[in-house]
């Protein structure tokens, strides 16, 4: 990928109600970051950039990467899927996404099954518990098709550091850090939020690779630790069924 050429494709619009803007630098300097990011995954996949031509950006937000997305592989059809359907509808006017409105149940969701050459997650396993991390990370497998590259972000170290601070301060998200300490992930609810699955979580890597052993599947092509935004962990990983069958015979 040639930066410079991706870097003048990018449409600068900004929905005014998108929460992830603060400043332009911090803003697009999050979206060029993600990308270099899937570039590391895809050199690990062996994927080469013109071989991905199905992209799932879920959850999309109002497009802050997927506008990187749509300049680094013009060709590829995008879709864009969020429960924020402002969101979804924004990406689809603005980028040429495809729109779908997503579920708060992942196997609902409704895009097509092995289906994408990449998927790009960033910044949703940061608000789940370790349940729903199971849950989508099965549903993730599904729509990728086999060979396909999945890339997704998780708070880890950086957040842990500092949640650490701000107790030592104020006293706060105890029961967070103490999940951390103790299993390697920590989660509390959002007290503010309708959603009823929505909070904010921080997960170890150790945690995470058995969360994906778990899901069986799923073979690692790349980790980097405060990778996104030198903040969320970057964990990239290829749909392999013959490994998840190998995996289920010793199993037996
Ligand atoms: C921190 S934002 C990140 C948005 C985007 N990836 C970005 O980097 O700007 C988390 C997003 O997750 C979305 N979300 C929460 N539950 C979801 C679900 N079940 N399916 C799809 N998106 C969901 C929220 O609506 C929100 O837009």
């Amino acid at each position: 990928m040639d930066q410079d050429v991706v870097e003048a494709a990018v449409v600068r619009a900004v929905h005014p109600r998108d929460e992830m803007f603060t400043s332009p630098d911090h803003y697009f300097g999050v979206g060029r970051s993600a990308l270099a990011c899937i570039d590391l995954a895809l050199r690990g996949a062996a994927t080469k950039p013109s071989d991905v031509k199905r992209i799932l950006d879920l959850p999309c937000g109002h497009g802050r990467v997927l506008r990187y997305l749509r300049a680094a592989f013009p060709e590829a059809e995008i879709t864009a899927c969020d429960i924020l359907r402002e969101g979804v509808d924004f990406c689809a006017s603005t980028f040429g996404a495809v729109p779908v409105y997503s579920e708060d149940d992942p196997h609902k969701i409704p895009v097509d099954r092995e289906a994408f050459d990449l998927i790009w997650v960033g910044s949703l396993f940061t608000h789940l518990d370790s349940g729903l991390w199971i849950e989508f990370l099965d549903a993730f497998r599904t729509f990728l098709r086999p060979g396909g590259v999945l890339v997704f972000t998780a708070a880890g170290l950086a957040k842990y550091r500092r949640e650490l601070a701000e107790y030592k301060k104020i006293g706060s998200h105890a029961r967070l850090l103490a999940g951390y300490q103790r299993h390697g992930f920590g989660f509390e609810m959002y007290q503010h939020l309708d959603y009823e699955y929505y909070g904010s979580s921080v997960s170890s890597p150790a945690w995470v690779f058995s969360q994906i052993a778990t899901v069986g599947g799923l073979r690692t092509v790349h980790f980097a630790e405060m990778a996104w935004d030198s903040n969320q962990d970057c964990y990239a990983f290829v749909r392999d069924d013959s490994h998840r069958a190998e995996v289920a015979q010793i199993a037996q």
